[in-house]
């Protein structure tokens, strides 16, 4: 038996994280320690539905389920209503019951529609999480959030649903475009900033994502379980998860949802870091602080600026949940390893990212 790391979330249901070679082979043995036969829908997309789909029925109905599947075309571009309305549509066509259960099988975009159709039919029902990008096993697959995008911002339709277990299948990682697994590096390098120097060095050269992806995606899953058992609902500590996002998803808008979440992040990361520093934000030498997170990211083959104005940014972010009133709250970097929650005023949302846009 391969070598699965194993890491519990203790949210209510609890469930495991296991992250290995060759899990999703094994998913339907595996998915039996915690989830008695019934029907299980595939949801995936375009792109993960050749490489993987028929990988994850043959072992799911070699565990005794009864398997259907609902592919929609890949891309930032399907997370929305249509695409809800079709996997809810077809659940219901499939007939499942309260008693069965979604898969979600692939990156971000799989794990938001499956989790957030999870948590609407029949007023909600389980779900698994197969991912298969190192962004999904790094960040999105664990926490329960899902969401859609609507016209005015990223994620603003969704719901809290933790899974009912997460199969994270390091094999899938292998055939990744660099680009895809640079996306990942991006939550990782965000999560070492949060919490962990240590895991910061090991990120510094860009190459922890090819070399160790399997202690990278644990380290990073371990931090998060902690936040989401603490604070499930980001009412505090939680929102620091949002580091990076509020410029990273203002990019994403702005570009009609063509850079991929990753790299907007990356440079929402940057630019807070840059703000931060020159504006006195972050201990010590702030310059070098963010000097070494741009580093990291640009070894990583991530941006660290955008051509899209502080301007369209800040009018793009301040349509974001994020805000609240007349504030808006921000993550700034205080050190490597620690970061802080600010509270500004929304007036002030353009000086700040303006302050950090020049790289
Ligand atoms: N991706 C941030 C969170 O799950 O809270």
């Amino acid at each position: 038996m391969p070598d699965y790391k194993e890491i519990r979330v203790n949210t209510l249901p609890a469930y495991t994280v296991t992250i290995g070679p060759g899990l999703l082979k094994n998913c339907g043995g595996l998915l039996r320690k915690t989830l008695p036969v019934c029907r299980v829908a595939v949801v995936t997309d375009s792109i993960v539905g050749p490489l993987y789909l028929e990988t994850v029925t043959e072992s799911l109905k070699a565990a005794g389920y009864t398997v259907s599947a609902y592919e929609f075309p890949a891309g930032e571009g399907s997370k929305n209503l249509e695409t809800l309305s079709g996997i809810l549509e077809f659940l219901a066509s499939e007939r499942l019951t309260r008693s069965d259960c979604l898969a979600a099988l692939g990156g971000g975009v799989a794990g938001d529609m499956a989790g957030f159709a999870a948590a609407c039919y029949l007023r909600g029902i389980r779900y698994v999480q197969l991912p298969t990008t190192l962004l999904s096993a790094v960040d999105s697959s664990v926490g329960g959030k899902t969401a859609i995008d609507l016209k005015a911002g990223k994620n603003l339709a969704g719901a809290f649903l933790q899974p009912a277990a997460v199969l994270c299948d390091t094999d899938c990682l292998k055939t990744l475009p660099l680009e895809v697994l640079a996306d990942g590096a991006a939550e990782a390098i965000k999560t070492a900033v949060l919490s962990d120097p240590g895991l910061f060095n090991s990120l510094e050269d860009g190459m922890a994502p090819l070399l160790d992806p399997a202690a990278l995606i644990a380290g990073c899953v371990a931090y998060k379980a902690g936040v989401v058992e603490r604070d499930e609902r980001e009412q505090g500590e939680r929102k620091l998860l949002n580091l990076g996002h509020t410029v990273g998803h203002a990019i994403e808008k702005c570009s009609g949802y063509t850079v991929p979440h990753g790299h907007a992040v990356a440079a929402g990361l940057a630019i807070i870091a840059r703000a931060s520093a020159r504006l006195g934000w972050t201990s010590g030498n702030g310059a070098r602080t963010a000097e070494r997170i741009c580093s990291a990211l640009r070894l990583t083959g991530l941006p660290v600026s955008t051509e899209y104005t502080p301007e369209a940014l800040a009018e793009a972010a301040l349509a974001d949940k994020k805000r609240a009133g007349d504030s808006i709250t921000i993550v700034v970097p205080k050190e490597i390893g620690a970061c802080a929650l600010m509270e500004i005023p929304v007036s002030e949302l353009r000086f700040v990212i303006g302050t950090g846009w020049e790289a």
